[in-house]
């Protein structure tokens, strides 16, 4: 029997909107518990493993046989052909500075396959939605990619990866990017990021070196919104990465990328 997606759109939209409010409440209190990660600019804190205990619990409690994957470790095999995956918090960097941008991610895959992504950003009172097949929207009203026909003219959201040496070639890259395009912006959630370009408010956005839980749900909304997205192939220097653009875009902007070696 199909699985209905709407319940689980329900599911992951209420658990997001908790966490969201957990993170909007614990914004401005004192650091105590900031940690790195994979390097001294990889910040994790208590609250991201609040919001992912938020979120992991309500999913327990209301589909036990689901499988999980979260960015802090929460992880469940499941044997219902489901799987939640889950960044309780994008954006850290912006989230320990008080920066607004950051958002809870939250995709649900069917047989390995995105059908379901919310991503909410408490902050902006955002509230991103997608189901596959059914459309993107923002706070319930359905969104669209811009109508950019020209790189030579587009707005391009990127990101930068945690190690010294990457963050090197990035800028190395961006200095043949930058000059051929309108401008670029890094607002510190990929999540987000992929929003924007499903809302028009951004006409493209590259990044590598994310992690799933940084895009499953993103990449859903954009498409399903009317963006296009694509994947960028490992080199010997960079590993994998996105590529998603409002359509006229998508093709120059990945030939430029090549170009400049991004
Ligand atoms: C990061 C953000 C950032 C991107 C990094 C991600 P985190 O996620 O999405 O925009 O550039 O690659 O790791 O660590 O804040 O969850
Ligand atoms: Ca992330
Ligand atoms: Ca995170």
């Amino acid at each position: 029997m199909a699985i209905a997606l709407d319940p689980l759109l329900g599911l992951a939209q209420s658990l997001a909107a908790d966490a969201a409010a957990l993170l909007a409440e614990r914004l401005d209190e004192p650091r105590s518990e900031v940690r790195t990660k994979s390097s001294p600019t990889d910040m994790v804190s208590e609250v991201d493993h609040a919001s992912e205990r938020l979120i992991v619990d309500g999913i327990r409690r209301a589909r036990p046989d689901d499988g999980i994957l979260s960015e802090e470790g929460a992880s469940a095999e499941g044997s219902t052909g489901l799987r939640w995956v889950i960044d309780p918090l994008d954006g850290t960097t912006d989230f320990l500075y008080g920066h607004p941008g950051f958002a809870v991610s939250i995709a649900v895959e069917r047989e390995g396959r995105t059908v379901v992504g919310v991503v909410h950003d408490p902050v902006h009172e955002e509230v991103f939605t997608a189901i596959r097949g059914g459309g993107a929207a923002r706070n319930g009203a359905s969104i669209a990619p811009s109508g950019a026909t020209e790189l030579a003219s587009a707005l391009v959201a990127t990101g930068f990866a945690y190690e010294p040496e990457r963050r090197r070639a990035q800028a190395r890259a961006l200095t043949e990017i930058l000059p051929r395009v309108r401008d670029i912006r890094r607002m510190g959630a990929a999540a987000v990021d992929l929003c924007s370009v499903a809302c028009g408010r951004v006409d493209a956005y590259f990044e590598r070196g994310l992690n799933h839980w940084d895009l499953a749900a993103g990449a859903l909304i954009a498409e399903e919104a009317g963006a296009l997205v694509a994947r960028l192939e490992p080199n010997p220097a960079a590993p994998d990465g996105i590529v998603a653009a409002t359509p006229a875009v998508l093709e120059p902007l990945r030939a430029l990328l090549a170009e400049a070696g991004a």
